[in-house]
């Protein structure tokens, strides 16, 4: 007998790479996705990928009877991995009340749902952005996190604080909040990848349509900065090293191998590049030279962010191990794929 697993968000970026590698874990899924920001060819690409086509629902999770409703039908579920919530930093400074409403109501009805069906065991998708400006660096979980400078980062600290706030009061309830630093690269097959609306915000895909030719330039914002070459330093992680961390996780709680009801760990390589280094690595790689301009920089970037990894090592026994070229590289594949039209 399989172990159920809902995943919400599952036809998502980060979400669908999690979701294959679940059933390649031999877990049963269930996708729950409202498509506001995912397509449904997602559940046949991991169908291709795996042989396993997850048992899909379209729900949005701000409906809350609904939400009741379809957790009550999978009752049976050992966990829950959230992935589902609007993530497009500028957007949520232009409009912060529908990442509040989205983010936070779509968090309390699952958690709520899953209280009423007895499902006690929660993974949270959190971000680095928790950590705001940070004093030191390599980041520790330790650091104190920080106001956010966008109501996206918000959210997810926000989120952080109803679970802990939840735990102290259920004690039935383990959660594991796993703060992501930079996700971009993509499945090996090129089936599935990042797949941003609109113009990109993020770095890696805004590169690769610019190698494509669907953006005329890269615009680098900001030269200015204390690091080495002026330009700022983050920490790129395979988005299928993250995948990984998240079934070592489910994995954790379901042997109930967890030390305290809410553990965090930060989940990145430990090592930062800047916005020049991957400019270099992508055109090593693919040998183009990208076209991109230094403009001003961005509201609301830091110098620097990178990851101790320490404890995840220790506690989860997870590393990630892909280079930044191999990240890159299968951000470009992919690229290419869905420009091939065959996608
Ligand atoms: C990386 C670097 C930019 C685009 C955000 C969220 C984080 C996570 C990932 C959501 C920065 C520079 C970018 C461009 C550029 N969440 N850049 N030109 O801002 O570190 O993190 O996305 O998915 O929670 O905060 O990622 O890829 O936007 O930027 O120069 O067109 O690339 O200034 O230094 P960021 P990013």
């Amino acid at each position: 007998m399989k172990n159920k697993i809902i995943v919400t968000g599952g036809c998502g970026y980060i979400g669908s790479h999690t979701v294959i590698e679940l059933i390649d874990n031999n877990f049963e899924v269930v996708i729950i996705d409202d498509l506001s920001n995912s397509s449904k060819k997602t559940l046949d690409r991991i169908h291709q990928i795996t042989g396993v086509k997850p048992i899909f629902v379209e729900l949005d999770l701000k409906d809350a009877s609904k939400t009741s409703m379809v957790f009550s039908e999978h009752k049976d579920a050992k966990a829950v991995i959230h992935f589902a919530a609007s993530k497009a930093v500028g957007e949520s400074v232009k409009n912060p009340l529908k990442y509040y409403k989205n983010n936070l109501y779509s968090l309390l009805n699952t958690l709520s749902a899953q209280i009423e069906n007895g499902i006690n065991n929660f993974i949270f998708s959190s971000s680095a952005t928790v950590y705001g400006t940070p004093e030191v660096l390599p980041i520790t979980e330790e650091n104190k996190t920080q106001r956010p400078f966008s109501a996206y980062g918000n959210t997810k600290k926000i989120a952080e604080e109803i679970l802990e706030d939840l735990i102290n009061s259920n004690d039935s309830f383990s959660a594991i909040s796993l703060r992501y630093f930079n996700p971009i690269g993509a499945h090996e097959s090129g089936l599935i990848g990042e797949l941003p609306s609109g113009i990109p915000n993020n770095l890696m895909p805004y590169i690769t349509q610019t190698a494509v030719g669907l953006r005329e330039k890269l615009m680098v914002y900001g030269n200015d900065y204390p690091t080495p070459d002026g330009t700022p330093i983050r920490d790129y992680i395979h988005v299928l090293d993250l995948a990984n961390a998240h079934v070592i996780a489910v994995k954790r709680l379901l042997l109930q191998k967890q030390e305290t009801a809410l553990e965090t760990f930060n989940l990145g390589t430990g090592k930062g590049f800047s916005v020049l280094d991957v400019i270099k690595s992508f055109e090593e790689v693919s040998g183009i030279n990208l076209n991109y301009e230094i403009v001003e920089r961005r509201p609301g970037d830091v110098p620097q962010l990178f990851a101790s990894t320490d404890l995840a090592k220790l506690k989860l026994g997870w590393s990630a191990n892909k280079t930044l070229n191999e990240m890159i590289s299968s951000s470009w594949q992919w690229e290419k794929k869905l420009r091939d039209g065959n996608l």
